[in-house]
């Protein structure tokens, strides 16, 4: 029998609830359609925004929400969203899918889906393409209470006060499509935009520095080195790809050898966070800058017949998995990683919703995060697990404990494709007091023709208290959470 032992009596670092952050990019249909449909459009909606996927993203308690790209970010003229919709300057998103951009979901939209969800916006600007004045002037539009130009034209806009936007990132893979830079060059220029970007009242930025790209220490350590007395935080992008970036696979039509691949290559997060912190610890020992992972997650071929551009891929239990092995991963991270977003929320890549027309799924991801809910903000615990490992090496289980005012909660997922865990539950002097479960198979996925709710929690029953703690039967391919309590 596998154990896990988790001992609440020892509460180690706050895991910051911005890890369970997500991330919306103009791209394909995850602003437009996904979230934003217009104040006339029939489906329903407040001030634009979907209902139905608002509700849901309520549910999940989104901490924060990252916009407006990725690589459009660096393309984008915030000025350009701004005023009267029908009046705002079209361009065409020459990045994602050469469709127009006619600029109608803007700042003030952006602001109101995050008041509406119930979330802190993170928005990026734009050094590849910007300048200085431009970043600076929409600190000063997002934050400013001055009676200047820029804030009066906030004023026209029908905001009065200011939006106390906190977290801010400078520029977006200024490595690849946010400029093609080196890191000397970018970490010079990361000092001199963020000079600009000025604290305004009592709300003070939150400075987050392009990072590297995946395992690349050389821009972290260049980074640290020239910038890193002036950045609160440091961005990693990483994404699970288990194939090449010309071939990545499909979504959902995968073998068993192609779902283990893609959990050892998501397990690679591990390393890759551990590298970058090693590097950052070198400059910065007492870790005041922090890390923020604002794009990870599973990248597929898109789904046959749609627009290359447009990345949209269904989302199977293997996504699922993905989730919560890295979700563990960065709760492990708790005193390192300060925030992370999952690419993306609506209809892009590892999304935690999908949408078709006015219909709406929930994606596995997306119950995975409902299911690790309890984490946010709450102490990690110490968690020893043993167990056999898969024959590619991956331990079969993976799991992260946390405590928050006297309950413990346990999340374990099952990494097998096709064997059960029997596994003693240990946590000292609290017991189990209810559990619930995501289980499948790893292609089992939520689709609109019938299966909108095929994948979903269940409670879990499969479990007995002994006096050694709970023994229970986890399914193959499963995400569970265990409600303890002393
Ligand atoms: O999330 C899709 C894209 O991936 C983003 O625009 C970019 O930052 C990254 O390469």
């Amino acid at each position: 029998m596998y154990s896990i032992h988790v001992d609440p009596r020892h509460p180690g670092a706050t895991i910051n609830r911005n890890i369970y952050g997500q991330f919306s990019e103009h791209l394909g249909r995850c602003i437009y359609g996904g979230v934003f449909v217009g104040k006339d459009s029939p489906i329903p909606n407040v001030n634009g925004m979907r209902t139905d996927v608002v509700d849901a993203l309520k549910k999940v308690q989104v901490p924060v929400l990252r916009w407006p790209g990725g690589c459009f970010a660096d393309e984008y003229h915030w000025r350009d969203g701004i005023g009267p919709q029908e009046k705002r300057k079209r361009m065409v998103n020459t990045h994602w899918g050469g469709v127009v951009e006619d600029n109608s979901f803007g700042t003030h939209e952006f602001i109101e889906l995050c008041r509406q969800i119930g979330c802190a916006p993170y928005i990026n600007g734009n050094v590849g393409s910007g300048d200085i004045r431009e970043m600076s002037e929409w600190v000063e539009y997002l934050n400013s209470a001055g009676d200047s130009t820029v804030v009066q034209e906030r004023w026209a806009n029908g905001q009065h006060d200011p939006f106390n936007v906190r977290y801010f990132c400078v520029g977006n893979e200024n490595w690849g499509c946010g400029g093609n830079m080196r890191p000397e060059f970018y970490a010079d220029l990361y000092r001199r935009f963020q000079t600009y970007c000025r604290n305004y009242g009592d709300n003070k930025l939150y400075r987050i520095a392009c990072g590297p790209n995946g395992g690349d220490t050389h821009w972290t350590e260049v980074m640290m080195r020239e910038a890193g007395n002036h950045l609160d935080a440091l961005s990693l992008h990483c994404y699970t790809v288990p194939g090449s970036w010309e071939q990545k696979g499909s979504a959902t039509d995968f073998d068993t050898d192609c779902y283990y691949l893609t959990l050892a290559t998501a397990e690679n997060m591990e390393r890759i966070v551990s590298a970058h912190l090693a590097v950052m610890d070198r400059y910065d020992p007492k870790h005041r800058v922090a890390l923020v992972v604002d794009e990870w997650g599973d990248w597929f071929d898109v789904e046959p017949g749609t627009n290359p551009g447009f990345l949209y891929q269904q989302n199977t239990m293997r996504d699922a998995m993905v989730a919560a092995l890295t979700l563990n991963i960065f709760n492990s991270h708790a005193d390192r990683i300060a925030m992370a977003n999952i690419a993306q929320m609506v209809n892009v890549l590892q999304a935690m919703i999908l949408t078709d027309g006015d219909r709406m799924i929930l994606t596995p991801t997306y119950h995975v995060y409902d299911l690790y809910r309890p984490h946010m903000n709450a102490s990690l615990v110490e968690t020893a697990v043993f167990c056999d490992r898969l024959e590619n090496g991956l331990k079969q289980l993976t799991a992260s404990a946390s405590v928050k005012d006297g309950t413990v909660t346990l999340t374990v997922a099952n990494l097998s494709a096709d064997q059960a865990a029997e596994v003693l539950l240990d946590a000292g002097d609290c017991r189990v007091e209810a559990a619930v479960t995501l289980a499948g198979k790893p292609q089992d996925y939520n689709e609109f023709d019938g299966r909108e709710n095929a994948v979903h929690p269940v409670a879990f029953g499969d479990w007995k208290q002994t006096e050694k703690g709970a023994v229970a039967t986890l399914p193959p391919c499963s995400v569970t959470a265990f409600t303890f309590r002393g």
